[in-house]
C-alpha cells in the first residue's frame, strides 16, 4: 500500500530577464525541448507522488499544460497555475491548490531543470524521516570575502557556508502555515520557514542541480549534456553534361541558364558534399558506402532525396546538427544572384544554418576551363543526449 502523499510544486512563472532570451526562461528550448521538460523529466517516478502543480506566466497557461501532460507519465492530479510578481507569490498560488491529503511537498525551480530523479527522492526521504524542512546544499569551491564599498573586510570561512539548491522540502502543514504567515519577500522557502523559527536541515546538492540564470549557464549546461562537437569534410566533383535536354540542379534547385552535370544521380555536387560532410562527422561512412550506384531508387534524384535521409540517419545516430558551410569552386554558375535561395532550400532540409559561398582557380585547371563544378563541405554537429533526447 502507497501512501501517496507527496506533491511537487515546479515553480516556472519568471520571466528569464538575466537569461536574455526570446521567451519566459522555462520555454527556452536546451537540446530541442524545453526548460520546463527538463524539470518536469524526473518527477514521473518519485515514490508516492500524488500532486504536481506547476506555476507559469499567464501566457504560457495552454503550452505548459501540453508540454504537462505529455512528458508526466504518471496519473498524479496535475494543476498549471498563474504565477505572481514573485517567486514566492507564484509558490504561494500553488501551494493554495496543494489537495489536503497532502503531507509532504517538494518546491522545485524549473530553472534547475537537471537536477536528478535520486535529488528529489533524497530530499523527500529526509523529509519523511525527520518532519523537518530539507534541502540539497553544495560546498562552496571559492575563497569568500566580506567586502565594503571597494574594500575586501575579511576572508569568510567557507567550510560553514554552503550554497541552496531545490527541489527543497517541507511538511505540508509547515509550508502552509509559513505562507500564511509570510511578511517578507525571500528567495527561498528554507528562508521563509526560518524567518519564523523553523529549523531547517540539509543533504547533499549536486552540480547537475544548479540554477539556468545566464547565457553562459546554458552553454556550460550544453557541454555537459553535449560534449564538445564534431566536425566533418565532404568534396564532390560533377563534370558538365553536353545533353541538352538535362537541367542543371545545384543546391537543390534548378538553374535554367546552365548546362547540367552528369553523374548516377542529378550531379548536385552541393548536395553531395553535403551528405559526405554529414555522413563523416557522424561517423556514418560516405555518400558511396550509403548511396551508391548499387541503390537504383537514388538513379536521377534531387539532392534533397540524400539529404534528407542523411538529416535522418544523423538524429538517428543520436547528433543534432549546429551548423553547415559549403562552397562551389568553378567558374559557372554564378552563385551571387540566388544564393539567399540556396541558403534557405538547404537550411529547411538540413534543419541548421547551411551558407553557401563561391570561388574561382583563377582559370586553373579543371574547373579553371569550365569543365565541370566542384562543392566543398563542413558541418558542425553535436550529440544530442540530456534525458529526454533530443
Ligand atoms: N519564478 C517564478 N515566479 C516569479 C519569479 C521566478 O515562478 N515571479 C521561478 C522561475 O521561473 C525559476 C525560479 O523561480 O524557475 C528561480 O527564479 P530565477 O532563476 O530568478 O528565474 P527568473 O525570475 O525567471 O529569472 P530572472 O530573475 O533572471 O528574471
Ligand atoms: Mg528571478
Amino acid at each position: 500500500m502507497t501512501r501517496r502523499d507527496l506533491a511537487v510544486i515546479v515553480v516556472a512563472a519568471g520571466r528569464g530577464e538575466r537569461l536574455k532570451a526570446s521567451a519566459p526562461k522555462a520555454f527556452v528550448q536546451v537540446n530541442g525541448h524545453t526548460i520546463l521538460e527538463h524539470s518536469l523529466a524526473p518527477i514521473s517516478d518519485l515514490a508516492d507522488l500524488a500532486q504536481v502543480v506547476i506555476a507559469v506566466p499567464e501566457t504560457h497557461l495552454a503550452e505548459a499544460t501540453e508540454i504537462a501532460n505529455d512528458v508526466l507519465t504518471t496519473d498524479a492530479i496535475l494543476d498549471v497555475v498563474v504565477g505572481g510578481d514573485t517567486r514566492q507569490q507564484s509558490i504561494a498560488n500553488a501551494l493554495a491548490v496543494v489537495d489536503d491529503k497532502i503531507e509532504i511537498v517538494l518546491v522545485h525551480d524549473a530553472a534547475r531543470a537537471f537536477a536528478s530523479n535520486s535529488l528529489f527522492e533524497r530530499v523527500a526521504s529526509a523529509v519523511r524521516a525527520t518532519g523537518a524542512s530539507v534541502i540539497p546544499a553544495l560546498e562552496i569551491a571559492d575563497t569568500i570575502k566580506r567586502v565594503s564599498g571597494e574594500q575586501v573586510q575579511e576572508t569568510v570561512d567557507r567550510s560553514s557556508l554552503r550554497s541552496a539548491q531545490t527541489p527543497q522540502g517541507f511538511m505540508a502543514v509547515d509550508l502552509k502555515r509559513a505562507y500564511a504567515n509570510a511578511s517578507d519577500d525571500f528567495t527561498d522557502d528554507a528562508a521563509l520557514m526560518q524567518s519564523q523559527g523553523k529549523k531547517v536541515s540539509f543533504v547533499a546538492g549536486e552540480v547537475e542541480a544548479a540554477k539556468i540564470t545566464t547565457p553562459e549557464d546554458l552553454v556550460g549546461v550544453l557541454s555537459r549534456l553535449n560534449g564538445p562537437g564534431r566536425t566533418g569534410i565532404g568534396v564532390d566533383v560533377h563534370r558538365f553534361s553536353t545533353d541538352q535536354s538535362k537541367k542543371l540542379f545545384l543546391g537543390t534547385i534548378e538553374w535554367p541558364d546552365y548546362p547540367a552535370l552528369e553523374g548516377h544521380s542529378d550531379g548536385d555536387a552541393v548536395s553531395h558534399a553535403l551528405v559526405d560532410a554529414l555522413l563523416s562527422a557522424a561517423g556514418l561512412g560516405d555518400i558511396g558506402s550509403n548511396f551508391g550506384v548499387d541503390r537504383p531508387e537514388f538513379a536521377g534524384a534531387n539532392g534533397s532525396v540524400f539529404l534528407t535521409e542523411t538529416v535522418r540517419m544523423v538524429h538517428e545516430a543520436g547528433y543534432d546538427i549546429v551548423n553547415a558551410s559549403v562552397q562551389i569552386v568553378g567558374n559557372r554558375p554564378k552563385v551571387s544572384g540566388r544564393r539567399a535561395e540556396v541558403e534557405a532550400a538547404l537550411t529547411k532540409l538540413v534543419g541548421a544554418a547551411v551558407t553557401l559561398g563561391a570561388t574561382t582557380t583563377d582559370g586553373l585547371g579543371f574547373l579553371g576551363n569550365d569543365e565541370g563544378v566542384a562543392a566543398v563541405a563542413s558541418v558542425l554537429i553535436i550529440k544530442a543526449e540530456g534525458r529526454l533526447g533530443s
